[in-house]
């Protein structure tokens, strides 16, 4: 499976280099705070064994960061790998640093297992055996956030990671996070009208015979009339949100789960920024009958990629909390004592025995669109296909849960995300779905249009395929790059193609002229008569008509897995019995659930966020 490197922040000044000068030279980049100008690392390589490592970061900004430019070669030398600690406050730079030394080391031939560690075998580690309040299973957004609201609880908590650096798939999360009926989104001047109906007519066309999404439609319906008499602020509802979900989910989802998810995802905007993250800027995604997407803007006011900013602060907020992190240790059996969950225990990187003894235990380690094996298992059709997925997304929460009795839902369900950028190494980007929300289209390599760019990531990825070469173009303006750091990452990543005029990019990318700059036209009518007669686009935005104009090549990768651990809307994990199995919570992609077939862009870090919190709040309520 190829990897995908991420726009992950980072941030540092220094140029570090350090190790004697024999072997080759390959070099890796990833992008940090600067998102014009990547952290390059060069690997000098003899014999398997990496001799020497330079780090140029002399373009990011935080000073905190340089820790890690200045740290993270010496340690990379000594143990000769490229899976080493992050430095604790700077894990952007550190992630960064560790994404372009595994790309160093992908040229080179070699995978990071490759390498003979040099703190291996022979110097075991001292195994470890704790007490806590809480112990967490999983370092990304939703173990973060849990270990946040149990610590405020007044509990002690451990987190066990089986990477190096906190942060997960969380991390790599461009997009936002799905809430209604916030104040931000009453902010923008309500223009979605055909959404709404055209949501309202799927509810009756297609899921007459669901009593839940029929109930939720007649709700939405009267509110719906009750705006349209008198129009003040910008219309969404929770019960709206939860329609969209439910539907993006082809009806599959668990009711109760998607109602906390929505009933809460407002109440979780506003924690965030209790806790130093503002996500206030609002957008269109797809499945969305209405802007709903929250998102972070960076210090131009221009859109930034929420998890890259989310994460660290999270990461702070442990830091300050004193929360424990244990890392590189990946756990592998639940304690269970008179039917309970009574701690964990795991094997550290060097083989040693890390034991941590608590009285609720939560489950927050992610899905397993890293595991291959798992995909293919569960989804045979998806044998070979490229994932965006971190590489701890390897399932093992599932493995663990259902060993103690778990349920498991919809496993199955695995979903295809229609633009990933696979660059000259073969290694995948995701491009994220809020270009398409800000007006981006996507054309095929006949240069026409193929489907309502907004609609479900199934629907999208689906048509796609359909496609010659199953790959399609993404097209965007110079106005939408003015607005965006994260397209101007795209663009310094080599990943666009550019044109001054249509017929230049349409040269550029290898379509016939004419006809791409027909497509153009006629969308860009399409968004001035707010109305596609084509596809059904029911969100514009504005014409693609700045120049120049840029082209991303796209596409589908495996992106989440919606199947999971069954729980309850209080986190709890349900046996197959349906019991709940006591002291055992879980939350994030771990659970399934939420989003039955199809999860919505946005409700990933609605789901970590909210769950995160809940599982946090009920694991810390369980404790003695
Ligand atoms: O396309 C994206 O930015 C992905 C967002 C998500 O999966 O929620």
């Amino acid at each position: 499976m190829k990897k995908i490197t991420a726009l992950i922040a980072s941030s540092t000044m220094a140029l570090s280099l350090v190790g004697c000068s024999s072997g080759k030279q390959y070099t890796g980049e990833a992008f940090g705070h600067d998102k014009e100008n990547p952290v390059k690392v060069t690997l000098t390589i003899k014999d398997k064994t990496i001799t020497k490592v330079e780090v140029d970061a002399s373009h990011e900004t935080n000073g905190i960061g340089s820790k890690a430019a200045d740290a993270m070669p010496d340690q990379i030398v000594a143990a000769n790998s490229v899976e080493i600690d992050g430095v604790s406050g700077a894990t952007q730079t550190s992630n960064a640093i560790k994404e372009a030394a595994t790309q160093a080391l992908e040229k080179a031939g070699l995978k990071p297992s490759d390498l003979v560690s040099k703190n291996g075998a022979e110097t075991k580690a001292e195994d470890i055996e704790e007490t806590a309040d809480v112990v967490i299973v999983g370092a990304g957004g939703a173990g973060m956030t849990a270990a946040i609201e149990a610590t405020d609880a007044g509990k002690k908590v451990i987190i066990v990671e089986s990477q190096s650096m906190v942060g997960g798939n969380s991390v790599r999360s461009t997009g936002g996070m799905n809430a209604a009926k916030t104040p931000y989104q009453d902010e923008n001047t309500f223009e979605e009208s055909a959404g709404v109906e055209k949501t309202l007519g799927t509810a009756a066309s297609k899921y007459a015979d669901n009593a839940d999404i029929t109930a939720l439609a007649q709700t939405v319906k009267a509110q719906w009339d009750a705006y349209q008499a008198n129009p003040v602020g910008y219309f969404d509802s929770v019960e709206l949100m939860e329609l969209d979900t439910m539907i993006g989910g082809t009806g599959r989802n668990n009711i109760e789960l998607v109602k906390a998810l929505a009933e809460n995802s407002a109440d979780a905007i506003e924690w965030l920024s209790t806790i130093g993250a503002d996500v206030k800027n609002v957008g269109a995604f797809g499945g969305a009958s209405v802007k709903r997407i929250h998102r972070p803007v960076n210090e131009d006011g221009k859109v930034t990629a929420v998890g890259a900013y989310i994460v660290p602060i999270l990461e702070k907020n442990l830091q300050d909390r004193n929360v424990e992190i244990i890392f590189n240790t990946t756990a592998n059996e639940i304690l269970m004592e008179d039917g309970k969950a009574a701690g964990i225990k795991g094997e550290g990187k060097d083989g040693n025995t890390v034991t941590i003894h608590a009285d609720s235990v939560v489950l927050t380690t992610g899905g397993f669109g890293a595991n291959a094996e798992m995909v293919e298992k569960y989804k045979p059709e998806l044998k070979g296909f490229t994932s965006t997925n971190a590489d701890g997304a390897q399932g093992q929460g599932i493995d663990m849960a259902t060993a103690v009795g778990a349920a498991t839902v919809d496993m199955d369900q695995i979903q295809i995300h229609p633009t990933v950028h696979l660059d000259k190494d073969d290694n995948a980007h995701l491009i994220t779905e809020g270009l398409r929300g800000d007006g981006a289209i996507l054309v095929n390599a006949e240069g026409k249009r193929f489907y309502d760019e907004v609609s479900t990531r199934d629907k999208v990825s689906a048509a796609e395929i359909e496609q010659t070469g199953q790959y399609a173009w993404l097209i965007i303006d110079q106005a939408m790059v003015d607005k965006s750091s994260v397209i101007a990452g795209y663009i310094t990543s080599g990943y666009t193609e550019t044109g001054s005029t249509y017929e230049e990019l349409a040269k550029a990318i290898g379509v016939d002229e004419a006809t791409f700059a027909q497509t153009m036209e006629t969308w860009n009518q399409a968004v001035a008569n707010k109305s596609d007669p084509e596809f059904g686009r029911t969100s514009f935005a504005n014409p693609l008509n700045t120049a120049p104009y840029y082209a991303i090549k796209v596409t589908p990768g495996v992106h989440h897995t919606m199947g999971g651990v069954v729980i309850n809307a209080s986190a709890e994990v349900q046996s197959e019995e349906g019991q709940t199995i006591p002291g055992l919570f879980a939350a994030g992609e771990v659970t399934g659930g939420v989003h039955g077939s199809n999860r919505l862009g946005g409700n990933a870090v609605a789901d970590f966020t909210v769950f995160g919190r809940i599982a946090g709040k009920s694991a810390a309520a369980y404790t003695k």
